[in-house]
């Protein structure tokens, strides 16, 4: 089996490598035209997904596309894939790695596309693993706050809501310790903080977070509040989930106490966390982020395709 592009996860991008990628997402959204490349007209992407989705597919398989590519895939694996007949993941990864040039794999279990990537003859693409990571959304995030802000270093990030649960944060915050003098503000109910490795791994790099309950203490600090969903599907217990939902809003009362020059991300889909009235605002830049997705898909696919030659 000869080596692949994997990306399984946040903490294998350097700085370096994450400025290219950056750059070459430019490139992809400054194109004119969207012409087809000759060098991917044969080249097939499966989208395997065992978790919904639409963001993340469609953006893939529209990447995909883009670049003059074809896709196949499946937006409900978990029904309509063999893994109903008993199919392991791996069975099913040995068996598409022959139809594909590249997979794209959203899971419901922690480590999935690390298993995926053991036994795949073609490049994996972690596009969520459970409540694990979610590299190209951390990426996307990350080009996002570069354009919106202008920089990543010495900015104080706010990350707010689901912070057990919510994989995007987890990915976020092993790829901002590439950065120089960020500041992370993790805002959480009692019951969803920011894990203990995540923690770790950000004290190990040196980057300096604090912990808090008070939504107050994001509004008046940071230059970047990214919102997230509390994660109900993957609570033990409703009641649990009642502990945590409803928290913390963004709504025009909020907007008033927030920072003028700061922004709103939000990985979306959004469950009730941003009041809609919020939209307008130009704060507001979820929309844009989920656009940009779109583009450093296309270079992260580019890079991927380009290492198999
Ligand atoms: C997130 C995800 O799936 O982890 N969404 C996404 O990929 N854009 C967040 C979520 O589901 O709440």
């Amino acid at each position: 089996m000869t080596a692949h592009y994997h990306v399984l996860g946040a903490k294998q991008f350097n700085r370096p490598e994450l400025e290219e990628l950056f750059e070459s997402a430019i490139r992809m959204e400054n194109r004119e035209i969207w012409s087809t490349d000759p060098r991917y007209s044969g080249k097939v992407m499966t989208t395997l997904f065992f978790e919904s989705s639409t963001r993340t597919r469609l953006s893939f398989e529209s990447a995909m596309c883009r670049l003059g590519g074809k896709v196949i895939g499946t937006e409900n694996a978990a029904q309509f894939s063999s893994t109903i007949k008993g199919e392991t993941l791996e069975d099913t990864i040995r068996i598409v790695s022959g139809y594909s040039d590249v997979i794209v794999l959203r899971h419901t279990d922690i480590g999935a596309a690390e298993r995926a990537a053991k036994v795949a003859d073609v490049p994996i693409i972690n596009a969520g693993d459970g409540a694990g990571e979610h590299p190209t959304q951390a990426l996307l995030d990350l080009y996002s706050i570069r354009k919106e802000c202008g920089r990543i270093d010495g900015l104080t990030i706010a990350m707010i809501g689901d912070l057990t649960y919510g994989r995007t944060v987890h990915s976020l915050s092993y790829m901002l310790t590439n950065y120089e003098n960020i500041k992370i503000l993790f805002v959480s109910p009692e019951n969803v903080r920011i894990p203990t490795y995540v923690r770790h791994y950000l004290e190990e790099k040196g980057v300096s977070y604090a912990e808090t309950d008070r939504f107050e203490d994001a509004l008046t600090s940071a230059d970047v509040l990214y919102q997230t969903r509390i994660q109900k599907e993957r609570f033990p217990s409703i009641e649990e989930y009642r502990k945590a939902e409803g928290r913390y809003i963004i709504n025009a009362e909020i907007l008033e106490r927030m920072r003028k020059d700061a922004i709103i991300l939000h990985p979306l889909p959004r469950a009730g966390e941003i009041a809609p009235e919020v939209d307008d605002d130009p704060r507001a830049a979820y929309f844009r982020q989920a656009r940009n997705g779109l583009y450093i898909r296309m270079a992260l696919v580019e890079k991927c395709l380009q290492y198999e030659g």
